[in-house]
């Protein structure tokens, strides 16, 4: 069967802020880009992030990068890489600076500064007390953010395939990456895309645990393709529990309410965080106030009939501020509990949020991986960057807001590279494999032809209940080993999906299985990871390894799809211009 084929220099699989910033950059270059995206760019999960990216610009109080800096490797427990999170925070101020003037409407202090406010973890002077690194759209950051970033993109002439899902990637016998193999999703016709170099911008897939905070295309569809074509995923054990969730739907509450001076409470009406944290208290990591919130709830002092929520107290800050700073979550409450917060305090439960894992790179989005002695080896063509990427800039837990300025500064650095590797090496399309469309093609006419099966729905379920009860915020070798037990059954039934009445449904029905083949790998690696991993730092915390064991564990894990097998590397400690941060142990 021909497949059509379609050439470009340059495809972004991914269209939210990574994938976007990274486009801009290549058109302005005169790169002919392509930015392949599920849902209309500015729908894309990015729109989510709601309390703000960090940089130190201290226009509220005095900061610098080093102390954010300092943050970031303190909040990621040391697992982070000291020579990424050094160029990351170096050039926060940089990159707000440059989304201002993209047309990003930030918020104002009086003085007409940009407005920042306190969030999880971000300290001054190497972790003493709160500062204000937070810059904010309102409660609408991620959204003001796409929006400026896909403006930018039309103006620039960035080509957009709206509605296109990525299904695996093209190498050559080198290992080279050329291409794409994708799905019109409307039309269910397979393309390959050629290209020069492609960029994985695919964002998180936080929707294989129960309660999430993920939009539901959030399917790891990056990771998956990535263990299909026979490379690792770099520290997927490490998923984040954000601490506000909302009680039911799991729908994201800002930690900017706590920023604002909102806090949590348990039964008794106890701040219980001035207990757990006694400097930070609400403001403390997310991995430490989630762990405080479940052993509240696990110890009898949940709230409502069945214990199983603590409260987030917000009216005291009044009407005022709430509307002005956080009109989002008012109305979130009011649409999903016909609660007005400012009255009534918030039930929120910690909620799956964010991947700290990802494809494994280096600081310049390329992707990294083993080669026989060598354990860091670019393989030629392929570049990630946000969620999906692993730079490691988070390590086992990262800090609020980092995130957004992870897909700006990452999303750029990944595009500078794609660039100096097209440009200057004047690379050329290299020959496509003859076969290069034939295990996507087999894979689809599996799910096609097949006339009995699994149902999607039920077996995706089984999955996120697995996830949810066996791998969430405190882990166990036994949760964990019945956990690896009960996904490979699943991973048994995903192999045997079969779609009723595919005549008569729309291809959101393929669409969603040819999902859930990459969901089911991202919860295997997940489980896998965390059963090997015996200690506890940041995100991933054993109730049966108390604590972090550097001299064992202060390595990146490397788990591949073949045999589930499970490498170590070790962790960058050698910044680029300063000096080592020294581990030490984490105190909020
Ligand atoms: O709480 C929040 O607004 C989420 C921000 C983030 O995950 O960075």
């Amino acid at each position: 069967m021909s497949i059509p084929i379609m050439k470009y220099d340059a495809v972004i699989v991914g269209g939210g802020g990574a994938g976007l910033r990274a486009a801009l950059q290549l058109s302005e270059a005169g790169v002919k880009t392509v930015v392949l995206s599920k849902v209309f760019p500015t729908r894309s999960h990015t729109a989510a992030a709601q309390g703000g990216i960090s940089a130190s610009l201290g226009n509220v109080e005095d900061d610098n990068w080093h102390w954010h800096m300092y943050d970031t490797v303190k909040g990621s427990d040391w697992l982070g890489d000291q020579d990424a999170i050094e160029f990351m925070c170096a050039q926060a101020v940089d990159a707000v600076t440059e989304l201002e003037h993209f047309g990003m409407p930030f918020d104002r202090l009086e003085n007409g500064k940009i407005y920042q406010r306190p969030f999880g973890g971000h300290m001054s002077d190497f972790g003493k007390k709160p500062v204000r690194r937070a810059c904010a759209v309102a409660d609408r950051t991620g959204h003001a953010m796409l929006h400026a970033l896909y403006q930018r993109n039309v103006k620039a002439n960035t080509s957009f395939l709206v509605e296109w899902m990525a299904l695996d990637l093209i190498r050559n016998e080198n290992g080279d990456v050329l291409g794409v193999t994708a799905m019109e999703m409307e039309t269910g016709d397979v393309f390959i895309i050629h290209a020069k170099a492609v960029l994985f911008a695919t964002g998180g897939s936080g929707r294989i645990y129960q309660s999430s905070t993920n939009a539901f295309n959030n399917t790891g569809d990056g990771l998956g393709i990535t263990l299909r074509a026979g490379l690792p995923v770099e520290d997927i054990e490490f998923w984040q529990f954000h601490p506000t969730g909302l009680s039911g739907s799991g729908i994201l509450i800002t930690e900017g309410v706590r920023g604002e001076g909102g806090y949590l409470l348990n039964c008794n009406g106890e701040r219980f965080m001035e207990r757990y944290a006694p400097i930070a208290k609400d403001l403390a990591s997310r991995d430490v106030v989630s762990r405080a919130m479940q052993i509240e709830i696990n110890e009898g002092r949940g709230c409502g009939a069945n214990k199983d929520h603590v409260l987030l107290k917000l009216d005291h800050l009044g009407k005022d501020v709430i509307e002005q700073r956080l009109p989002g979550i008012r109305e979130i409450c009011l649409q999903f509990l016909g609660l007005d917060p400012t009255k009534d305090p918030i039930p929120i439960i910690p909620t799956c949020h964010y991947m700290m894992g990802g494809i494994p790179t280096n600081y310049k989005a390329e992707v990294i991986v083993p080669k026989g002695d060598d354990m860091e080896v670019k393989v030629e063509g392929f570049y990630a960057a946000g969620e999906c990427a692993c730079a490691s800039v988070h390590g086992a837990n990262r800090l609020g807001t980092n995130s957004l300025l992870d897909l700006v500064v990452f999303g750029k650095s990944a595009a500078n590279s794609m660039i100096e590797y097209i440009k200057s090496h004047q690379v050329e399309h290299k020959d496509l494999p003859k076969d290069a469309a034939k295990f996507t093609l087999e894979r689809l006419a599996k799910l096609n032809e097949a006339n009995h099966g699994e149902s999607l729905a039920e077996v995706r379920n089984e999955m996120q209940v697995i996830m949810q009860q066996h791998a969430s915020v405190f882990r166990t070798q036994k949760t964990l080993e019945d956990g690896i037990k009960k996904l490979e059954q699943v991973a048994k039934k995903a192999l045997n999906i079969y779609i009723k009445d595919k005549s008569k449904v729309f291809n959101t029905a393929r669409v969603e299985a040819l999902e859930f083949a990459n969901s089911v790998e991202v919860a295997i690696a997940t489980m896998v990871c965390a059963e090997a991993r015996k200690e506890s730092r940041g995100a991933h915390a054993r109730v049966d390894y108390l604590e972090r064991d550097d001299d064992k564990f202060m390595k990146h894990s490397l788990y591949y799809k073949d045999g589930r097998k499970v490498l170590y590397k070790d962790v960058h400690t050698k910044p680029l211009s300063v000096d080592y941060i020294e581990p030490a142990k984490r105190v909020y």
